[in-house]
């Protein structure tokens, strides 16, 4: 032995060679006093490849190789021994037909299955028929095959159903992996995964998990990808809907309603009307409706594999289309302040009435008055900015019908003309108003000079503005609500003016130009 042993370890210090001998130790039987070692080429190999147990180190006076399955050296595991002297591989008892030693103690093993994984040990016999012993793991991997996703439940219903999906078929030390819609799993409280990843169970299934689905396994030497999945996933119907949405409908028309609601497998309409169905279709048609088509309109649906029925009701009310009302007038030729009623006349039943003069929406004042249903119009007394075309106009929901224009003359005496005023006479009163202003605007300032920052000029403002206003009241009308674009136009020419006044310095100027505008707005 010792020979041998000095041979093996060449020029090498002491301590590595104990060292190398205390790893031997632990690794292999206690009779190992040698560093032959054993690689297999390749480290992993797929089923069906060609692999081979190369042999490291061995001494040079090999004469015997033999190589057994397992950690063992007895005769029953034997795949084959060589002998150098004749250059010859014997297969042993456990010999499959694939174990050859090759010429320098290799074995080859060829066409490799999942079931040759394991150990192998070869032991050599140098010729002094001394042993020595290594041993070495063949890792065998299966080539996975084509993969399928099955389900336990081909047509789950939504809500109800839990649904286990199984990547197929199972293959040993293989790693698995899911996605759906494309996407790695979300860390989602409905989804369980097996400890091996390979059974996903979908609890209480939505119409969102329709997929699809894929799984992928992948050992050391293959990949593969499933099919995509889908999930035949049953739900609704939801609460249908039905358009269009308008329930007022004129006679005469046709009138034509659609139904809609999401279901798998699509739902079946029925439409009723007045409870008594109508047609199967989710389409309801009926042309040239009548006043007796007023009604509820009810769409059913239902879901024969959810056996779930939802129904939306709407109303429906035919109106008639409206006629051309006609307009009325006690006089139409009236005197200043004297008085007029105007009548709108219409057949129709639950009618609006709308006024209209001179092609505008009648705008009321104070002398105007509409009775309760606005179909009568009085104006007391009448002026002469009432002249002018009139027109009622008459509508209900699906329709409007204007009456034919009504001319209406106001005659007056033009020497009695209070409230007309020549364009000359409207600036004089301007100029005046300026001029006043500026007075009182000369007092202010006085009266502000002698108590200092006594007043603020917001205040200043509010006292001109009555002076302003009552100067409106005096050239046109009255109290009426057309008052206030008077008195805002006439204010906005004295703010205008004030800048002008070189006496009015107000102590903060900003505060002038903020009302300013506001005034402008109107
Ligand atoms: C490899 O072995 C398999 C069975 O494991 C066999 O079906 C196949 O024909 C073999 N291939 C070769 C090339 O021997
Ligand atoms: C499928 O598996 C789930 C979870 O185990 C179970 O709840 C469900 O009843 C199964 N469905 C069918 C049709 O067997
Ligand atoms: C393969 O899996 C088996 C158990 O299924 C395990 O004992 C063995 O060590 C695994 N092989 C490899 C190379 O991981
Ligand atoms: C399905 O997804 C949509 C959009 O993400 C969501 O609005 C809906 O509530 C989901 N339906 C169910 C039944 O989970
Ligand atoms: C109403 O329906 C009839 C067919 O029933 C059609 O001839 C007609 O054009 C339709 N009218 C309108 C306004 O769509
Ligand atoms: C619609 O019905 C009315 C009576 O209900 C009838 O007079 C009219 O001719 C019908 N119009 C069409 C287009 O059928
Ligand atoms: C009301 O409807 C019935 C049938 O539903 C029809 O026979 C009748 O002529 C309709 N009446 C009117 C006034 O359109």
């Amino acid at each position: 032995m010792k020979p041998h042993w000095a041979s093996v370890q060449g020029g090498r210090r002491p301590w590595q060679g104990l060292l190398l001998t205390a790893c031997l130790l632990a690794l292999w039987t206690p009779s190992a006093m040698s560093q032959l070692r054993i690689e297999s080429v390749p480290p992993n190999a797929a089923e069906g490849q060609d692999v081979l147990l190369r042999v490291h180190n061995q001494p040079a006076n090999t004469q015997i190789y033999r190589w057994f399955r397992g950690a063992t050296t007895e005769e029953a595991y034997r795949l084959a021994a060589y002998s150098l002297s004749s250059n010859e591989s014997k297969p042993g008892p456990a010999n499959s037909g694939r174990e050859t030693i090759l010429p320098h103690g290799s074995l080859a093993v060829r066409n490799v299955t999942v079931n040759d994984s394991g150990v192998y040990t070869l032991d050599i016999f140098d010729e002094d028929f001394t042993s020595i012993k290594a041993s070495g793991q063949l890792r065998v991997f299966a080539k996975l095959p084509k993969l399928f996703i099955t389900s336990n439940n081909s047509s789950p219903v939504e809500g109800e159903d839990s649904v286990v999906l199984t990547c197929d078929p199972e293959t040993q030390n293989t790693s698995y992996q899911w996605w759906i819609n494309g996407q790695s799993l979300l860390n989602d409280p409905r989804l369980d995964l097996s400890t091996d990843n390979r059974i996903l169970t979908l609890l209480r299934v939505t119409r969102n998990d329709t997929g699809p689905y894929e799984c992928a396994a992948s050992n050391l030497v293959s990949y593969n990808r499933s099919d995509p999945f889908s999930l035949n996933v049953s739900y609704g119907p939801d609460a249908p809907i039905i358009t269009p949405p308008g329930s007022n409908v004129g006679q005469g028309t046709n009138l034509s309603l659609s139904c809609h609601t999401a279901s798998n497998p699509p739902a079946q309409y029925t439409w009723l009307f007045n409870e008594r169905p109508q047609s199967s279709t989710p389409e309801l048609f009926i042309p040239n409706i009548t006043a007796n088509h007023s009604g509820s309109y009810a769409c059913f649906a239902h879901n024969s594999v959810t056996g779930l029925n939802r129904t939306t009701v709407k109303t429906i009310t035919v109106f008639e289309l409206v006629t051309q009302p006609s307009i009325h007038a006690s006089n139409t030729t009236v005197m200043e302040q004297e008085s007029v009623v105007l009548t709108c006349h219409s057949r129709d039943p639950e009618i609006t009435i709308r006024w209209i003069f001179n092609d505008q929406s009648l705008r009321l004042s104070s002398r105007t008055k509409l009775s309760e249903d606005n179909s009568t119009l009085s104006i007391d007394p009448v002026r002469r900015e009432d002249s002018g075309e009139y027109r009622c106009e008459v509508s209900n929901p699906v329709s409007v019908k204007k009456s034919e224009a009504l001319l209406l003359s106001v005659s007056y005496d033009p020497a009695q003309s209070s409230s007309d005023l020549s364009p000359g006479a409207i600036a004089g009163i301007v100029v005046g108003v300026v001029a006043g202003v500026a007075l009182i605007a000369a007092l202010a300032y006085f009266l502000y000079s002698r108590k200092t920052g006594g007043t603020s000029d917001q205040r200043d403002l509010t006292e001109h503005k009555p002076s302003a206003s009552s100067h409106s009241r005096d050239t046109s009308r009255d109290n009426s609500p057309n008052e206030m674009d008077e008195v805002s136009y006439t204010s906005l020419k004295f703010n205008a003016a004030q800048p002008k006044e070189p006496t009015f310095v107000p102590p903060a100027s900003t505060a002038t130009e903020i009302v300013y505008s506001e005034v402008k707005k109107k």
